[in-house]
């Protein structure tokens, strides 16, 4: 057996046998493995309930998965060799001491210096008491370094959140805990950093006296799917909006870091996150897909989804305008939108600029000159386009909107889910791409006026952009919410 490196770890998966693991932590670890990109000797614990599971089980299911992941080709030997499995009832106390044990175990048979990720991959509401037991078997240290990773949604709400914040804290320190937001992995969302502090030529027009406004969208083609006991308490506010789209939000508008690290990048999009106005009631609104026809065959409703109540009013879109009192963005208006069942998976960041002050030029039989547009699509078709007017050759003086195009397929094939760079990160103690306990506050802070006073979702075909009403929201110069698709080929 090879010596385990100085930093291998155990990575010890509370949630292992559910849909994370095997889609997309279990494929991450595996291909990190198999390119060297962790150090070497790493093992993984499974951890979760079933008392009938064994190691050789445990590792025919993962191989399963992996299989699912077409991942199988070498996978059968990394399997036998590195998987391991513990069952835990997270109301026993001794289950957590003989994990512990276990370990220890696997460390010293291991030759491993004690560093270990708890990984809680698991249902929010489990967090709280996962976090205690922890805790009260003292496994929040370790001979080497225990580090805590949280998957989202932390806390469902402002209260939530602290809490759960203080019970962290009481066995951990902050230098100790990853909260996951999966987006921050993303190489499309990781390239805004250097998109904007690698190139002085954007940094010196990101501003409102450049900006006219800024909209940013994660759409999904996909419904509820079986995840229904989960999203009818969250819906899209807190599935989406509180993290994925607040991240993507503070990423464009905050202001240049010192240096890129994790103090100061944290320090920057927390300053963003203060600067937010409270939002009102009118700069929001909530929608909910209805059945529609489409490709066919006719797509189910929210309410028809299984395990969804009939008179759910659970949202399942959310448009919102956003203003940041800052001296970067005073009055730049920042649109946010998100919804499932939309017409097309896309996330994408669609900046305008302002029009020239003076219009030299002039509409012509219809055309008029188009305000210069910055499109960031972060999936799919991963790439940046810039929009700028053209003369028509010709005696007229017409304008007409040309592209600069930048695809990341043709000059570097398909980026990674993200929990690669996110796994990896966490072995090497870098917290940049991770969520700061008060980020997570402040985030839950801007949204529970609106979680409290939610109006009832207007209903919007299944396959549609959303529903009209979200439309209201836009100033009358600002353009429509489709955001800029590239033409079917
Ligand atoms: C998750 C949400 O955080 O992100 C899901 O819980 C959503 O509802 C998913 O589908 C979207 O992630 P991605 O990477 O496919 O955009």
């Amino acid at each position: 057996m090879p010596r385990a490196g100085t930093d291998a770890c155990v990575f010890v998966m509370f949630g292992a046998t559910g849909d994370l693991m095997r889609r997309k932590l279990l494929p991450a670890l595996f291909q990190l493995s198999r390119d060297r990109l962790l150090p070497a000797g790493c093992q993984i614990l499974g951890v979760a309930r079933d008392p009938a599971q064994t190691d050789t089980g445990f590792r025919a299911q993962m191989r399963a998965a992996l299989a699912d992941a077409g991942l199988a080709a070498d996978a059968a030997h990394w399997c036998d060799d590195c998987l391991h499995y513990q069952a835990v009832d997270p109301s026993r106390h001794g289950d957590y001491v003989a994990l512990g044990k276990r370990i220890e175990c696997i460390e010293s048979a291991r030759g491993l210096q004690g560093n270990r990720v708890l990984y809680l991959a698991l249902p929010p509401a489990a967090f709280p008491g996962s976090i205690e037991a922890l805790g009260r078997a003292g496994l929040n240290h370790s001979r080497g370094w225990t580090r805590l990773v949280i998957e989202k949604p932390f806390g469902h709400d402002f209260v939530s959140a602290r809490h759960l914040n203080a019970l962290v804290h009481a066995c951990f320190s902050e230098e100790q805990v990853f909260r996951i937001d999966h987006y921050l992995g993303k190489e499309t969302v990781q390239n805004l950093l250097a998109f904007r502090f690698g190139n002085a030529l954007f940094e010196s027009v990101w501003n409102r006296d450049h900006i006219r406004s800024v909209q940013i969208t994660v759409a999904e083609e996909l419904g509820v799917e079986n995840r229904a006991a989960y999203y009818e308490k969250a819906g899209a506010l807190r599935d989406i909006v509180q993290n994925h789209l607040t991240q993507l939000l503070t990423l464009i508008a905050m202001e240049v870091p010192v240096a890129f690290e994790a103090g100061s990048i944290r320090f920057e999009k927390i300053k963003v996150l203060r600067s937010i106005a409270p939002i009102l009631s009118g700069q929001a609104v909530f929608g909910q897909y209805a059945a529609a026809a489409g490709n066919g065959s006719t797509m189910r409703g929210y309410r028809d989804e299984p395990g969804v109540a009939a008179d759910s009013t659970v949202d399942t879109f959310v448009a919102l305008r956003l203003e940041i009192e800052n001296w970067r963005w005073q009055g730049v208006p920042f649109y946010l939108q998100t919804g499932k069942r939309m017409s097309r998976r896309v996330t994408q960041i669609r900046i305008e600029f302002r029009s020239p002050p003076i219009a030299l030029f002039r509409a012509v039989d219809g055309c008029s000159p188009q305000p210069n547009v910055l499109t960031i699509t972060l999936q799919p078709d991963e790439g940046v386009e810039l929009s700028f007017g053209v003369k028509v050759p010709g005696e007229r003086m017409l304008l007409k909107t040309q592209r600069m195009t930048f695809r990341y397929a043709a000059e570097f094939g398909a980026p990674s889910t993200g929990y690669e760079t996110l796994l990896r990160d966490v072995v090497q103690g870098d917290q940049t791409l991770f969520v700061h306990a008060e980020e997570a506050e402040l985030a839950w802070g801007l949204y529970a006026p609106l979680l409290e006073r939610r109006d009832t979702p207007h209903p919007y075909p299944a396959g549609s952009w959303g529903p009209p009403a979200a439309d209201a929201l836009l100033r009358p110069a600002d353009q429509a919410w489709v955001p800029n698709l590239p033409a079917p080929a």
